[in-house]
């Protein structure tokens, strides 16, 4: 693991420094290591409406870490300004480690992680973080509250856009290629939210969570345990109860599962406010029992209120809580402050001079439209696509014109420069183009269907620019609608009624309810929210430049009432055979059981072929399952074959999912052009854990399926056996 400052300081020297300094520490000033505070000024803190004093508090020692210290255009000359505060004027000097959720880019804002992770290219999703880490680390930032590893199996929920969807293999290379960029770029990482968060009850956010312990262990930790086992620095806890207690409190699946079933030795940090919404919880009496007993899960730092701040100290003194363990916590958080540099240096991350090169800098644009070009999913296209350049388009609906590319979870200042789709149609030489947005998400601008309508009459074909904004997806934005938006239907309706070739391009957060547009549509591409270069990847895509080549990380239901959907669930004792008219099955009386667009799809410009499939007939302890295949280009254009490996052990001591991704590969094909490609499955990965947190590869078959969605229409498949 590449340290973040291997030049100045070893490990063992950083574990006597910490010592020594925690040494000569007041009590007082160790709780204050605990204590992250939010805003620059005097200031209520966080959602308890206490007033204090920051910078006499920094003065006093008494602020370890803060948040939201202010808007990024102000954001380096405040740090600064409280960095100094804390070095020069406080009995021990030690800097203040200063966090901010950078989430999918800083001021360069790349596709929202729902769309990267469609694009089953960690490694560009790794230098898209670590250019996003550069970027905060001139900005004052040390520590970003990313990634969000979360399973999402929900689209009602907002927070889908922040995940890498609903399969864990996937989501723990995602996690795991984060982590790394995150330190490529010199910042420390935060997993969150330990645990379940993707699991809140009927997609409402911050809902209870009833989870059980095998899909805990097996699909919901996967890609916490990927991120610690790359070196994350944090770990934040969830805002949802797990049997009944608060993640911020549990004790068992914190200070047991984390610490010790993970090993994790980092900090874990609260989420916002969450020591104080144990009271609304109603497992704590008041603000004293909230700290007792998220100290006792091993929770190092406060976000936002400060209960450690006021009782750890006195709490020590009585015995209540040990002085080793407070010890503990403080050597974690200052142990991180030296391997990020900090302590040598406490103006490390505030580096304006910088700026000028590395924000919104070209190669981070370039960076942005090439993961953009990867994130879109084409859904549905008849032939349409690609367009000609020459073709009369009528370009309609909000997202014509409409510049906000930047998705739910971004603070960048450079929202309004993101490219909208009418510029990069324009940019990439389309010639003839009438724009009409026609409606705003809800409502419809005055006359604004009718002449939408009318342009679309003299066009060859429409273009649908159309979906949900960024501020009905992310935290606290779940939804129990999940078609498109308000007046936006009316137009879709409007414009189809026309009888013309239309593509829609849909931008959301989430996977949107589209069954009543299906045989309608020419073509459908799904954008997601693809960032400050969006307009120039949808218009590439649209002209043929760039042939498209996501793949959907999370299915799209075809109606509300199947959700949760997701394709790696378990068979059930009856399950449904498609075409069965057996009444006591596990099915629908009012529709199908299967997704709209499955895990694992998307359509390309050309075609793909496999063949000569190699599936070894026994499973190697040690090597584990090496699959070959030949890949070939069937199509008269080049494109980016994604060839996926799916796994099914037959019989173990739990069920185990019908289906899982063990592994794929992204091909680069000529026209005509064949590859023999290869598909490694390290021996784990045709393991599980029981409820017992044992592991266990349990001898047998497993069926093998290499395919290009998760389906099973033209899969290969096979079986490998583990000898006894
Ligand atoms: C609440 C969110 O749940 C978390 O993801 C975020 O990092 C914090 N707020 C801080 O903004």
């Amino acid at each position: 693991m590449k340290a973040y400052r291997t030049n100045l300081r070893t490990r063992d020297e950083i574990r006597s420094a910490v010592k020594e300094l925690v040494g000569k520490m007041t009590l007082e000033e160790k709780a204050g290591q605990l204590y992250q505070s939010v805003g620059a000024d005097i200031t209520a803190i966080g959602s308890t409406g206490v007033k204090v004093d920051v910078e006499t508090l920094i003065r006093e020692g008494r602020i370890g870490s803060m948040i939201q210290v202010d808007e990024p255009s102000v954001l380096e000359s405040k740090i600064r300004r409280l960095q100094k505060i804390a070095v020069e004027e406080s009995r021990l000097g030690i800097p203040i480690l200063m966090c901010q959720d950078v989430i999918h880019g800083y001021e360069t804002v790349f596709p929202i992680p729902l769309a990267w992770s469609c694009s089953f290219d960690p490694a560009l999703i790794r230098k898209c973080v670590a250019a996003a880490a550069a970027e905060a680390g001139t900005a004052g930032i040390d520590l970003a509250f990313s990634p969000m590893v979360d399973i999402v199996r929900d689209p009602r929920w907002g927070r889908v856009c922040e995940s890498a969807g609903e399969d864990p293999y996937l989501g723990a290379l995602i996690a795991r290629a984060q982590v790394e960029g995150f330190r490529d770029g010199g910042v420390l990482s935060c997993l969150k939210h330990f645990l379940g968060y993707g699991a809140a009850e009927a997609g409402r956010d911050y809902n209870t969570v009833e989870l059980s312990t095998t899909t805990m262990y097996n699909t919901y930790l996967k890609p916490f345990a990927a991120g610690i086992d790359a070196g994350a620095d944090s770990v934040m806890t969830a805002f949802n109860v797990m049997d009944g207690i608060p993640m911020v409190a549990n004790r068992r699946i914190v200070g047991g599962l984390l610490r010790k079933g993970l090993g994790f030795d980092g900090i874990v940090i609260s989420d916002y406010g969450a020591f104080m919404e144990l009271m609304n919880h109603g497992v704590a009496a008041n603000g004293k029992e909230a700290a007792q007993r998220a100290f006792s899960a091993t929770t190092d730092i406060e976000m936002t209120t400060n209960y450690y701040l006021s009782y750890i100290p006195d709490m020590v003194r009585s015995g209540e809580i040990s002085e080793a363990e407070l010890d503990a916590s403080v050597e974690r958080i200052l142990t991180k402050k030296y391997e990020v540099g900090l302590m040598d240096d406490p103006y490390i991350h505030c580096r304006p001079e910088k700026q000028s090169q590395v924000i919104f800098s070209r190669e981070h644009l370039a960076l942005a439209e090439k993961m953009a070009e990867e994130s879109a999913v084409l859904l549905e296209n008849d032939g349409v696509l690609p367009l000609s350049k020459d073709a009369r388009i009528a370009l309609v609906g909000p997202y014509a014109t409409e510049h906000d590319h930047a998705g739910a979870w971004s603070f960048t200042h450079r929202r309004e420069e993101s490219v909208n789709i009418y510029d990069g149609l324009v940019a990439e030489g389309f010639k003839n183009i009438a724009t009409e947005p026609a409606t705003g998400i809800f409502d419809e601008n005055e006359g604004g269907i009718a002449n939408a309508v009318r342009i679309a009459k003299d066009s060859d074909v429409v273009i649908l620019a159309v979906g949900e904004s960024s501020v009905i997806s992310g935290e606290a934005c779940s939804r129990q609608d999940i078609t498109i938006p308000g007046r936006q239907k009316d137009l879709v309706e409007a414009i189809l009624a026309l009888g013309k070739p239309t593509v829609m391009v849909l931008v959301t957060g989430r996977p949107l309810l589209l069954e009543s547009y299906q045989g309608r549509l020419s073509g459908l591409l799904l954008a997601w929210d693809l960032g400050s270069m969006a307009g120039h990847a949808i218009a590439k895509i649209l002209s043929g430049t760039v042939n498209p080549s996501g793949h959907l990380s999370m299915s799209f239901p075809r109606n509300l009432g199947q959700i949760p959907l997701y394709y790696n669930a378990l068979n059930t004792g009856r399950p449904h055979i498609p075409g069965s008219t057996e009444h006591f099955e596990s099915k629908y009386l009012d529709g199908p059981n299967d997704p709209l667009y499955r895990f694992g799809y998307g359509l390309s410009y050309t075609k793909f072929g496999l063949s000569g499939v190699e599936i070894p007939s026994r499973l190697d302890r040690t090597k584990g399952l090496c699959v070959k295949a030949d890949v070939t280009n069937e199509g008269s254009v080049a494109g980016t074959a994604l060839c996926q490996l799916y796994v099914r052990d037959k019989v173990a001591r739990i069920a185990r999912p019908i289906k899982e991704l063990k592994g794929f590969c992204r091909v680069q094909l000529q026209a005509g052009e064949t590859k023999r490609i290869s598909i490694d499955v390290p021996f784990k990965e045709f393991g599980f854990l029981d409820s017992d947190f044992v592991f266990h590869v349990e001898p047998g078959e497993f069926d093998i399926f290499v395919g290009f969605d998760s389906g099973d229409a033209g899969m290969v498949t096979g079986t490998t056996v583990l000898e006894d």
